[in-house]
């Protein structure tokens, strides 16, 4: 598999996968699951973060250690459903900043509309984790990093729960330098644009709406 695509085959993360994809596994259990394994895809997405070192003292020695270096991680959620994957991200990195950028489909055009907007300052100085549970066709997840580089953002990855390869082939012809983390890649889109086997609609299962 390519570097531009990571899928994190850790027994963990494929048994929660599994359980999220049941239909009858309960809006608590998702929510439950979705926690849990946005901390082992955020691991992984989040391992080539840089490293300074700095002097402190342990009760028996002094010594250089290591730390993050630079300025905190920007955490962007592609709204509505990137929100289910913040707070296990952020048991990982408390201290780093969050924004949101809503995208809507065009009816007449079928291309993404930005209605919302807001993340981070210093988006150069920054390393990027864009959060969206489906990667489908691809089309608003290109147009969230299009955002987020016109702000300067230039080390970028992206995390999500399941990929079709439809998406991923969006992704690495729009954005080839930005690494994708999944837990699985699925066999298609169907023609409603949903992941098939897939697990459904991301948002509603989270949520509990319909
Ligand atoms: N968004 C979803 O929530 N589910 C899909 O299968 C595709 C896009």
């Amino acid at each position: 598999m390519s570097e531009h695509l990571t899928i994190v085959e850790h027994p963990l993360v494929q048994h929660k996968l599994t359980l999220m994809r049941e239909k009858s596994t309960s809006t608590a259990s998702f929510r439950q699951l979705l926690r849990e394994i946005s901390l082992l895809l955020g691991y992984e997405a989040l391992k080539d973060l840089p490293l300074t070192e700095i002097a402190i003292d342990t009760p028996l020695t002094e010594m250089r250690a290591p730390v993050l270096a630079g300025k905190k991680l920007a955490l962007i959620s592609i709204l509505r459903a990137g929100n289910g994957l913040l707070d296990g991200i952020l048991e990982l990195a408390p201290a780093a900043r969050v924004g949101f950028v809503g995208l809507y489909r065009d009816e007449a055009t079928l291309k993404p509309v930005q209605y919302y907007c807001k993340v981070p300052a210093d988006l150069a100085d920054r390393p990027v984790l864009v959060v969206d549970p489906m990667l489908a066709t691809g089309n608003s997840s290109a147009a969230a990093v299009d955002l987020l580089k016109e702000r300067g953002a230039h080390d970028i990855r992206f995390l999500c729960l399941l990929a079709a390869p439809e998406g991923v082939e969006r992704m690495r012809q729009a954005h080839p330098d930005v690494r994708i983390v999944t837990a699985a890649l699925d066999e298609k889109l169907n023609d409603k644009g949903y992941i098939v086997p897939g697990l459904g609609d991301a948002g509603d299962r989270m949520f509990g709406t319909k």
